[in-house]
């Protein structure tokens, strides 16, 4: 039912709104579907707003396992790291961006429980850029002017390549 979103889609851009109910069968529903499209796309990370739907959700793969965090707040952050770093919605587009190099979330689970996580290294990479995704911010929103030129030149096919 849900399919992945590529740039430029608008619903890219929209911050998603908190899950209130978690009673609700939609919620379940919700995360059946972006598993499916997790494994579909063999990702490491996707957030609610990449299948369309404007919930604060992300599902991480960690230790070969998929893990969902709802409504989740970074609580803290410590270092910095310099990597490359990629997006679902931005299929091939690989760029050296700097994120925390730890980082705490509170989150919930589909149960309703409140949990807090830490995360380094790769994975703390992905989860600043999951929560980003919430708030309709883009990894390309940290490249120099020079590189988001490129960017928009490449996607309306003015260039071939970055
Ligand atoms: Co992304």
């Amino acid at each position: 039912m849900f399919k992945l979103r590529y740039y430029p889609d608008p619903v890219l851009r929209r911050k998603a709104h908190e899950v209130k109910d978690f009673d609700s069968s939609n919620l379940e529903f919700i995360l059946e579907n972006m598993r499916r499209v997790f494994i579909e796309h063999d990702a490491i990370g996707l957030a609610a707003p990449q299948v369309g739907l404007l919930k604060r959700i992300f599902l991480i793969r960690l230790n070969d396992k998929l893990e969902e965090y709802i409504n989740p707040v970074i609580i803290e952050t410590s270092g910095k790291a310099l990597n490359e770093e990629g997006c679902l919605s931005f299929p091939g587009l690989y760029f050296k961006i700097e994120r925390a190099r730890k980082v705490t979330i509170s989150a919930y689970k589909v149960d309703g429980r409140r949990v807090e996580r830490k995360f380094e290294g790769l994975m703390a990479r992905v989860v600043q850029h999951e929560v980003d995704h919430l708030d309709g911010v883009l990894y390309i929103d940290y490249l120099t002017p020079e590189e988001r030129l490129k960017v928009d030149l490449l996607l309306i096919g003015a260039l071939e390549e970055v």
